[in-house]
C-alpha cells in the first residue's frame, strides 16, 4: 500500500477521518475503534510503524513510548490541553505537538456557566426530585438555591475560557474577579478585577477554574484554599482533575466548608461509581463533557487532522506546541 500509515486512537467525528482517509499521502489509517482507550502496550502496538498518531487526552504519550515507535513525525492531539504528552520528550526527538486551542473556547464556557447555574439553582436535585414522585405541591422552602445575578464570580486563570466565562457572567449581572499571569485591557472591558488567589476565594460565591494542568496548578485548591472560601461558596472546575486536591474536596464538602462544588473533571478520572464525592449531595459530576457539542466536536477533529497532514506535507501546522521542532 502506497502511502504513510497514521493511526487515531479513538472514533473521532466522520469529519476528521475522512480528512484522513482522503489525504493522497496516506496510504493507511488504523483506527482504535474500542470505547475504551488503548493501553500502553496496545498503544505501541498501533502507534508501530506510523508517521502520525491522532491521540486524545485519554493516551499518555512519555519519553518511553516515543522511544518505541521511532518513526512517529506528528502528535496531533484532539484537545486543547496536552498534559497527557511529554513534549519536551517529543521535541527532543523531532515529533512535531499539536493542539486544538481556541475552538473549543465557547462551548467550554458554556459548560462552566451551566454547572454554576445547575448547582446554584439545584437543577439536578430537582429533577431527582420530580422522577421520584416526591412533587406534592408547591412548596414555600423546596429546593431554595443561590442567587447568580449580583453574585460574586471568582474566575482562576483569564485566559481565552476563562475571559469567555467573563462575559456570560456580565451577561447575568454578577460581579467578576479574576487571577491572570498578566493584566489583559480585555478585563476592563469585561468588568473584572484583579484579585489575588486567596482575596478571590476570600470574596467569591463562585469560584470557576480556568488554568491549564501544569506543576504549579497541580493541587492549587487545597484544604488552605478550600478553607478561604465562604460557606455558601461553590467551586465549578472545568480544567484538569488535579487542579483541586480531591481528598481535601471531599472533606470540605462533608464538613460544610464550602456549600457545593460541580465538577466536569475529576481525579482520578474516570471517577468510580463508589467514589466518596458521588456519596455527597452538594457535589455535582459530569464526565468531562465540556467541548462535547456536535459542532465543536467536529471542528476539533477537523482541526487535529488538519495540523497532522500539515506536519506530514512538511508545512506549518496551524497549532503547534513545539514550533522549535520546524526551525
Ligand atoms: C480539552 O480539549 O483539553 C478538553 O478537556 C477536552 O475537550
Amino acid at each position: 500500500m502506497a502511502g504513510v500509515t497514521v493511526a487515531v486512537t479513538r472514533a473521532i467525528p466522520e469529519a476528521g477521518l475522512d480528512r484522513l482517509n482522503d489525504a493522497p499521502e496516506i496510504g493507511d489509517v488504523r483506527l482504535w475503534a474500542d470505547d475504551l482507550p488503548p493501553d500502553p502496550e496496545e498503544l505501541v502496538a498501533l502507534l508501530a510503524g506510523c508517521a502520525g498518531a491522532l491521540t486524545l487526552l485519554t493516551d499518555q504519550i512519555d519519553a518511553e513510548i516515543l522511544d518505541r515507535v521511532p518513526g512517529l513525525r506528528v502528535v496531533s492531539n484532539y484537545a486543547v490541553g496536552y498534559d497527557n504528552i511529554d513534549v519536551e520528550a517529543a521535541t527532543e526527538r523531532g515529533v512535531a505537538v499539536c493542539n486544538t486551542p481556541g475552538i473549543l473556547t465557547e462551548t467550554t464556557a458554556d459548560l462552566a456557566f451551566a454547572l454554576l447555574m445547575a448547582s446554584a439553582r439545584r437543577i439536578p436535585e430537582g429533577v431527582d426530585y420530580v422522577r421520584a414522585g416526591r412533587w406534592q405541591t408547591w412548596g414555600p422552602r423546596l429546593l431554595l438555591g443561590q442567587d447568580i445575578h449580583g453574585a460574586t464570580l471568582g474566575i482562576v486563570g483569564l485566559g481565552r475560557i476563562g475571559q469567555a466565562v467573563a462575559a456570560r457572567a456580565r451577561g447575568f449581572g454578577m460581579r467578576i474577579l479574576a487571577t491572570a499571569r498578566h493584566e489583559d485591557p480585555v478585563a476592563d472591558e469585561l468588568g473584572v478585577e484583579y484579585r489575588d488567589l486567596d482575596d478571590l476565594l476570600r470574596e467569591a460565591d463562585f469560584v470557576s477554574l480556568h488554568v491549564d494542568l501544569s506543576p504549579e496548578t497541580t493541587g492549587m485548591i487545597g484544604a488552605d484554599e478550600l478553607a478561604l472560601m465562604k460557606p455558601t461558596a461553590t467551586l465549578i472546575n472545568t480544567a484538569r482533575g488535579p487542579v483541586v486536591d480531591t481528598g481535601a474536596l471531599v472533606e470540605a464538602l462533608r464538613e460544610g466548608t464550602i456549600a457545593g462544588a460541580a465538577l466536569d473533571v475529576t481525579d482520578p478520572e474516570p471517577l468510580s461509581a463508589d467514589h466518596p464525592l458521588l456519596a455527597l449531595p452538594n457535589a455535582l459530576v459530569v464526565p468531562h463533557i465540556a467541548s462535547a457539542t456536535v459542532a465543536t466536536r467536529d471542528r476539533m477533529a477537523t482541526v487535529a487532522a488538519d495540523n497532522l497532514l500539515a506536519v506530514l506535507r512538511g508545512r506549518r501546522p496551524e497549532h503547534i506546541v513545539n514550533p522549535e521542532i520546524l526551525a
